[in-house]
């Protein structure tokens, strides 16, 4: 069995962060998305993995993935030209694939627990397809399936204007190499994308065996920023352990599951968990609440923030309170230093302030 990760795509949704980085490497509780995607693929045995990756993106997600081989898996870079859709990033991806069986995982979404227990299953089992789904509340963004009374998947529906189930398709797609044969036969949506709903839907027209699971567990599709937040307070919520490396000043109070990596340094402040506080940042006279993860080398002086997400390098200084925020590398919040009732802003294209 082999492993996609699609990593291709434009991740508009994520300007301004995107324009300089890839969606994929965009961090929750301090370590990037595709780690985790990666972390669980190696966990199911999988070791031959080809990494999706657009012109754009190649350089960046290279440097920080490598090879793979800090997972113990062999990464192989496959280049998408355009993002024309997920079935056409499997189309691309065939040489690598050959005649195996595969997982494939879009490199944005995250799931509760593993795949290993799914895979197993489809490995021995003589399916054509596994797809995974989840309740949501609003499945208007997603793939939508209709099952059956015995719980088999009867019909697939990308992004469907009125759901006719709560049940949303999630990234995580398991298939043999009828698929293949299924892509080759479908032209793109009303999107312009060769969807994989529409060739998973192919398998189904033609009689094709494809299983369904309900995930109990939470997922995250990590595509904007209130996803990137929400993926955050919960992957922090589940993993976060209380391990302080770092220097902590006697004045400061440490409290729940708070992680303060080597070489950082807490002076004078409140730190509420689960949290993580990455190597070389400077926490000072501030008051740090759940769910925030301050990237590495950033620098926060008498601030009170609390689910949040900081990126490498971040500054923020004498600016009250801040919330529900996704700070980029290198930015810097501070106060008007006349003490003016204005803002001074330098902030990049697409960026969102609310004050
Ligand atoms: O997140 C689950 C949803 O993912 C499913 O419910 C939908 O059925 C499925 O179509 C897909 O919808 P999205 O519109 O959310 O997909 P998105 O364009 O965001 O792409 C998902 C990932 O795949 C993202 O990491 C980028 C990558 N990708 C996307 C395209 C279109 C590629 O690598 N190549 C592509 O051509």
């Amino acid at each position: 069995m082999k492993a996609i990760i699609l990593a291709a795509g434009k991740g508009t949704r994520l300007r301004p962060l995107t324009y300089t980085t890839a969606k994929h490497l965009l961090p929750v509780a301090n370590k990037p998305i595709i780690f985790f995607v990666i972390d669980q693929i190696a966990r199911a045995g999988i070791w031959e993995i080809g990494l999706i990756v657009s012109p754009e993106n190649i350089d960046l997600i290279k440097a920080a993935v490598g090879d793979g081989s800090r997972w113990g898996v062999r990464i192989t870079y496959i280049i998408q030209e355009q993002p024309k859709g997920l079935a056409h990033a499997v189309s691309v991806a065939k040489g690598f694939l050959g005649h195996d069986k595969f997982l494939m995982f879009l490199g944005d979404n995250l799931i509760e627990g593993g795949v290993a227990p799914l895979v197993e299953k489809f490995e021995r089992g003589a399916a054509a397809a596994t797809v995974l789904l989840k309740e949501v509340p609003d499945p208007r963004q997603f793939g939508v399936a209709i099952l059956d009374e015995r719980g088999d998947l009867k019909q697939l529906i990308e992004k469907p204007k009125d759901p006719p189930t709560n049940l949303a398709v999630v990234g995580v797609y398991m298939f043999n190499h009828k698929v293949h044969d299924a892509i080759a036969k479908i032209k793109p949506s009303f999107r312009g994308e060769l969807e994989i709903t529409d060739a998973i839907q192919e398998l189904l027209n033609a009689g094709e065996q494809i299983h369904a699971k309900v995930l109990d567990g939470w997922w995250l599709d990590t595509g904007k920023k209130d996803d990137i937040l929400e993926a955050n307070r919960v992957v922090l919520d589940e993993y976060a352990s209380k391990a302080i490396h770092g220097e902590v000043s006697e004045e400061s109070k440490i409290t729940g599951r708070v992680e303060v990596a080597k070489t950082a340094k807490v002076i004078r402040s409140v730190i509420r968990g689960p949290v993580v506080i990455g190597e070389g940042a400077v926490v000072e006279d501030c008051f740090i609440g759940p769910f925030t993860a301050v990237g590495p080398k950033s620098v926060l002086k008498n601030v009170i923030i609390e689910h949040s997400v900081l990126l490498e390098g971040c500054t923020l200084m004498d600016v009250g309170r801040v919330e529900d925020s996704l700070i980029g590398r290198n930015a810097k919040v501070t106060k008007v230093a006349d003490g003016r009732d204005s803002l001074r802003l330098l902030i990049g294209d697409d960026s969102e302030v609310q004050v």
